[in-house]
């Protein structure tokens, strides 16, 4: 279908207005995030690639994708404009980026985009027929194991058949120039057994890519085709040889308008000895190739691209690009110092490489912040991420933290990084966790005793003492730990019972109440498990440093109810805990955070809450700072180097301790009744 529009005029060329009036649904300049197609198995089609010298793969891009594509190449076509004006549109630099995952396997991360791009459009007639039988290159572009060092990239943005005239190869296992290693000289374009040759009918949305050696073209159309074959094909090569045509692009980079002018002059005036330019077309092209070409690039040395897109001008706002004189060698030119430190400095990070990682507590409402480090870190590694790759990023974080968390409070996420060199950053994010018992199962092989200090606590310690006769004044123990309050107990005479989850720990207590002959019985399990073996007639229940584990309301109400079992009437539960200050209600992720670190908030309503309808009482509420400090033996405080800023909540809010909104309080409660 041929449209009315009329082809562009010198100046209509430089508007971005003219261009995006053209073909709307496609953009100039627009910023848009690059896609990441999925390819599938990277490897096995390298593999392929080295034994055919091509690969065919299906269904990458979606047909959302390739849909404008087709319909822009119909309307260069309708215009009478050059096809290679379709890469005006940053669309078409997109859809080749989207499958770099296929292209670094096949040339290395540190790969180029070659100043080598095409545009087809056959038209369902007999006259129609593609490039005819040619190799991209004929010098030596092969590893002896047939890994290229180029490639060509053609996406079929219609569906390429035999009748609308697909590719045919040759392929290499069956072309006897890569048994010889030579692909030039005479006769290199004849193939010698017909049957070798084979059809590449693709669809739409499918990427195909050869090897530059292999023998191919594109067949001849029929009328009898259901259309036109539009497709758009790009050459890449490694980054560790010399160009093979000049400049190199960054193909992790959309080039600015006027760079891309610039390169489609030179791709129209490349291809006219097949697809001949009218005269004023011809000048336009000069014109284009003259003034905006990338210059720079052209000086670079072998394997570097030219200086960074970004710092060349950009078009001002009236949408016209600005005069640029042609390059006049001789003329001294306005160099500014500071640019130039700052093209460098750019290389300088290209050339980095570096590699590591970052494992942080799993808070999945703090999400953002992870983003944010991780934007900051990779930008100090000289990549920076798109609002779209950020995008990606959260989401993979997001899944991650979320079954890092919900494993475990005891979780991280690793975010490991790499940068070989170039713009390209690889990351992985894995979430792992430990289970409660595993964590101090750690602390035992990785931290110096005592680990939660020698003395009781003056807390429990003045609440047994208030028992005249310590043997009728049974304690239970839940998460004894190391059995610093336990064994204290034992040895002024209580009965006591220790349930403790951490396997080692509950060892470490019954070993030392034999040895010391104390009459301590240890249930090495979950508290939360069963009440059946525990007794009925404790007058004290002890929880010191636990119920910071607690991850939900319910296991209060689980020990509350297990202490209006199992206490005598009379007798008393006591444990520490995080309270919010009045005031302040902690969100989920003050939540989250807390739980990672052994710190879990609770607030006073919900304390209420857990306790209501039951048997007990609140008979005390203190700060744990205030009464360990002030009760405690001499030189006992405090019990550990960490313990005055943990109880103090600042292990989650870095703030000083008469600011904090939680504290960690004793809480008294007795059994009434
Ligand atoms: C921070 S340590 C405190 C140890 C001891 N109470 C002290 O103050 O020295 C917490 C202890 O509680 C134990 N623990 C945590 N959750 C538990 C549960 N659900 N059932 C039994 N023990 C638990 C842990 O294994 C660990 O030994």
């Amino acid at each position: 279908m041929r449209v009315s529009t009329p082809p562009p005029t010198a100046l209509d060329v430089e508007s971005l207005d003219y261009w995006r009036a053209l073909c709307p649904k496609l953009h100039v300049e627009a910023g848009l995030g690059r896609p990441m197609f999925e390819i599938g198995d990277a490897n096995e089609l390298v593999g392929r690639l080295r034994l055919e010298g091509y690969v065919n793969v299906p269904g990458v891009l979606g047909q959302p994708v390739y849909e404008p594509l087709r319909a822009c190449v119909e309307t260069l076509h309708g215009a009478g404009i050059p096809l290679a004006f379709a890469f005006v549109y940053d669309e078409f630099w997109l859809a080749f980026q989207g499958i770099s995952r296929f292209i670094e396997a096949a040339l290395g991360k540190d790969y180029f985009a070659l100043p080598d791009f095409w545009v087809w459009h056959l038209t369902a007639s007999e006259q129609a027929t593609g490039f005819a039988p040619h190799r991209d290159r004929v010098q030596p572009t092969l590893d002896p194991d047939n890994s290229p060092h180029s490639l060509t990239v053609w996406l079929p943005l219609s569906d390429a058949t035999p009748l609308s005239g697909c590719i045919y190869v040759l392929p290499a296992q069956h072309d006897e120039r890569f048994s010889r290693r030579v692909w030039d000289g005479p006769g290199n374009n004849k193939v010698e057994d017909l049957q070798n040759i084979r059809a590449v009918p693709a669809q739409a949305g499918s990427f195909l890519a050869w090897n530059q050696a292999i023998l191919h073209w594109g067949g001849r159309a029929s009328r009898r085709a259901e259309g036109p074959r539009t497709s758009a094909a790009f050459e890449f090569q490694r980054g560790d040889k010399p160009p093979f045509n000049e400049p190199l692009l960054d193909p992790q980079r959309v080039p600015p308008f006027a760079e891309r002018l610039g390169l489609i002059g030179k791709q129209a005036l490349q291809y006219q000895h097949m697809y001949p330019l009218a005269p004023e077309v011809e000048r336009l092209a000069i014109e284009l190739r003259d003034r905006f070409m990338p210059r720079v690039a052209s000086a670079a040395l072998p394997g570097s691209p030219g200086i960074e897109p970004e710092h060349r001008p950009h078009p001002p706002s009236n949408n016209r690009l600005p005069e640029q004189a042609p390059s006049e060698p001789n003329k001294p030119r306005l160099i500014d110092p500071k640019l130039v430190r700052e093209s460098m400095t750019r290389r300088l990070f290209r050339r980095s490489v570096a590699t590591g990682q970052i494992t942080l507590p799993a808070v999945p409402s703090m999400v953002d912040e992870y983003v944010t480090m991780c934007d900051n870190l990779f930008a100090a590694m000289g990549s920076r991420f798109t609002a779209e790759e950020l995008a990606y990023l959260r989401t993979v974080l997001e899944g991650q933290l979320a079954e890092a968390y919900a494993a475990s409070p005891r979780s991280t996420v690793s975010i490991s990084h790499d940068v070989p060199v170039g713009t390209t950053l690889n990351y992985h994010v894995s979430a792992q966790w430990k289970t409660i018992g595993e964590t101090y199962h750690d602390w035992i092989a990785t931290r110096e005793p005592p680990l939660f200090g020698t003395q009781p606590d003056a807390r429990v310690w003045a609440l047994a003492n208030e028992a005249a006769d310590p043997r009728t004044h049974r304690v239970l123990d839940i998460g004894a730990g190391t059995g610093r309050n336990a064994l204290a107990l034992a040895r002024r005479g209580h009965p006591v019972d220790v349930v403790e989850l951490t396997p080692k720990f509950a060892d470490m207590i019954r070993s030392d109440a034999d040895r010391e002959s104390l009459e301590v019985r240890v249930h090495q399990r979950d508290i939360f498990s069963t009440t059946d073996d525990l007794r009925r007639d404790y007058q004290l229940i002890v929880l010191s440093e636990v119920v910071p584990e607690f991850r939900r309301t319910q296991e209060l109400r689980s020990l509350f109810e297990l202490a209006a079992h199992c206490l005598v009437p009379g007798g008393r539960l006591v444990f520490n805990t995080f309270l919010a200050c009045p005031g302040y209600t902690p969100d989920k992720a003050a939540r989250e955070l807390a739980e990672q670190m052994y710190t879990s908030i609770f607030t006073r309503p919900e304390m209420s809450t857990a306790a209501a309808g039951l048997p007990l009482e609140l008979a005390a509420d203190d700060s744990v700072y205030e009464y360990e400090k002030a009760h405690l033996p001499e030189g006992a405080w405090p019990p550990t180097s960490w313990y005055a800023g943990w109880i103090s909540g600042l292990d989650v809010f870095d703030v000083e301790r008469d600011e904090c909104p939680i504290e960690m309080r004793w809480l008294v409660y007795r059994k009434t009744g």
